[in-house]
């Protein structure tokens, strides 16, 4: 698995990690030792990034990726967890941050992030806590998701600290934090994570031009359509990607996309395509 400098920290990470959005509470012991096996695949195909977040399955997410976490050596693994921007005051984001360690079963994050800008407390606030956990050792890498370029910009003025990576919603169809914020996220040495590489669902109903096109893309490299959509983000300098896959066949064949090296006639051929 090909591994990139996550920001400008020295420090390489795989390209492709997993996402464990989909983990649901309440369900029985074979549902999650398949979940389980899912991601033990990915891991052992580099996929050594795991996506997380207190909000996934109400804690569930954390706690069956914790569980999968003690079967490793802990460095050998680089963890993503998220702070929900429910939490108003200091004191309960830290014990929310605790709360996540706790049902992770670990010290540290690798890298943790805000979730989403919040809406009830200031940017400044919502700063503070990152640079009170990366002080407090909580965190090696503190970052945030769904910022636009602007409130991206706005925080860092607020941190001690860098912020590596914003997580945000790009693909195929969703092409617009590529085209518009990728190019200060490359001046900034910052890793822009594509998060719902896939669409969320996976493109199986994808029609249109875009299918046509990712369909001669696709046979040109004997590949899916799903790898050249993985393939397509992480060609850009800067981009690593999350996929979440449940089947095994899903998970394999995402680290193979991630092998995939398009052409700029190829990258240009799926920009601005409609979709339907
Ligand atoms: N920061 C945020 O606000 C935010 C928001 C959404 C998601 N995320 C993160 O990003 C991760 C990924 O996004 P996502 O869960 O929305 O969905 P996604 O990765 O875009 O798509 C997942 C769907 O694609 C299918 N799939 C995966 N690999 C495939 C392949 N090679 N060929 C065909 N189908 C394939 C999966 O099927 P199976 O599962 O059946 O294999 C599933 O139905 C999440 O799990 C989460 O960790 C973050």
């Amino acid at each position: 698995m090909r591994k990139v400098e996550l920001g400008k920290t020295g420090e390489k990470i795989p390209i492709l990690g997993q996402g464990t959005w989909g983990i649901k509470s309440r369900k029985g012991k074979d549902y999650y030792e398949s979940w389980k096996n899912s991601l033990r695949r990915g891991i052992e195909l580099g996929m050594t990034h795991i996506d997380t977040a207190e909000v996934y399955g109400f804690g569930t997410s954390e706690k069956i990726v914790g569980d999968l976490i003690s079967e490793y050596n802990r460095d050998d693994l680089f963890i993503t967890s998220k702070l929900f921007p429910m939490h108003m005051s200091l004191r309960t984001m830290k014990k929310a941050a605790s709360k996540s360690l706790k049902r992770l079963g670990i010290k540290n994050f690798d890298l943790y992030l805000i979730h989403w800008p919040s809406p009830f407390t200031s940017r400044e606030k919502q700063m503070k806590i990152l640079d009170h956990l990366v002080k407090e050792g909580k965190t090696r890498y503190v970052g945030v998701s769904n910022f636009s370029v602007d409130q991206f910009k706005e925080s860092v003025s607020f941190l001690n600290t860098d912020l590596v990576a914003n997580q945000l919603h790009a693909n195929i169809t969703k092409q617009n934090h590529v085209s518009e914020s990728l190019p200060y996220y490359q001046k900034n040495k910052v890793t822009l994570t594509a998060y719902s590489p896939l669409g969320h669902k996976g493109y199986s109903n994808l029609e249109g031009e875009m299918r046509d096109k990712l369909n001669s893309v696709a046979k040109a490299h004997d590949a899916t359509i799903q790898q050249i959509a993985v393939a397509w983000l992480i060609n850009h300098k800067n981009v690593i990607a999350i996929p979440k896959a449940f089947k095994i066949e899903h998970v394999e064949a995402n680290a193979k996309a991630a092998e995939i090296i398009l052409s700029e006639k190829e990258l240009k051929l799926i920009e601005n395509t409609e979709a339907s």
